[in-house]
């Protein structure tokens, strides 16, 4: 984790996802999530057109934090990265993504939803982690139960967090954010909806100030 990431998420401790199939597109619903406080995102590697839209976002807002999520292998890391990616998040634990990470000094936050990947990433000399899936994978009691036995480990709870679990989360000590796509429904985008996006994001990050 580098030192700035560490003090956006400590400001806004939220990263919502961005899945688009158009530069213009994705570089709105950057902007949308910008206006409402996000300081930090990440594009998930979901789309055919997923590499533009994540170096449009890099190129349009350089002063923001902006991570390339659902990275699978060591290339697609590498792809993410030539293409503007600030750090690396992976559904799952995978050696090549996080040598390809560490290789080019950059933040990877595999996803673990056990002790034992846990405690492998842990030997890969990581100390930060995705938490996925979230909801199914016991929740704030198993974050809580893992943050009782990796003490130095902070985590991001992603998958099933929403606005009305969102404070549940945050209040584990061991959570440095959580992410998500509920900041970016589909609906919203495909309506043009903007504004919405903007509240959401707000309201996200009115919760996250409540466990300040
Ligand atoms: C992810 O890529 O991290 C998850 O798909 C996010 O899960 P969510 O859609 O439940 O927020």
């Amino acid at each position: 984790m580098t030192d700035n990431l560490s003090k956006l998420l400590t400001r806004a401790p939220v990263v919502p996802l961005v899945q688009s199939n158009d530069r213009s597109e994705a570089v709105a619903i950057a902007q949308a999530l910008l206006d409402g406080g996000m300081l930090v995102l990440e594009v998930v590697l979901r789309t055919d057109a997923a590499y533009e839209c994540l170096e449009a976002i890099t190129e349009a807002f350089p002063e923001v934090e902006v991570g390339a999520g659902t990275v699978l292998s060591g290339a697609q890391a590498e792809k993410a990265i030539a293409h503007g990616a600030t750090f690396i998040v992976s559904p799952g634990l995978h050696e090549s993504v996080v040598r390809v990470a560490q290789d080019n000094n950059m933040p990877v936050l595999p996803g673990i939803a056990t002790a034992t990947e846990l405690q492998q990433a842990w030997n890969m000399g990581l100390r930060t982690v995705k938490f996925f899936p979230a909801g199914l994978a016991g929740g704030p009691k198993m974050l809580k139960a893992l943050s009782s036995v990796f003490r130095d480990v902070t985590f991001m709870p992603t998958g099933g967090v929403s606005a009305a679990n969102l404070s549940e989360f945050l209040e584990i000590p061991s959570v440095i954010a959580c992410g998500g796509s509920w900041l970016t429904p589909a609906d919203a985008i495909a309506a043009g909806d903007f504004g919405s996006i903007t509240q959401l994001a707000k309201e996200a990050l009115a919760i996250a100030q409540r466990r300040k």
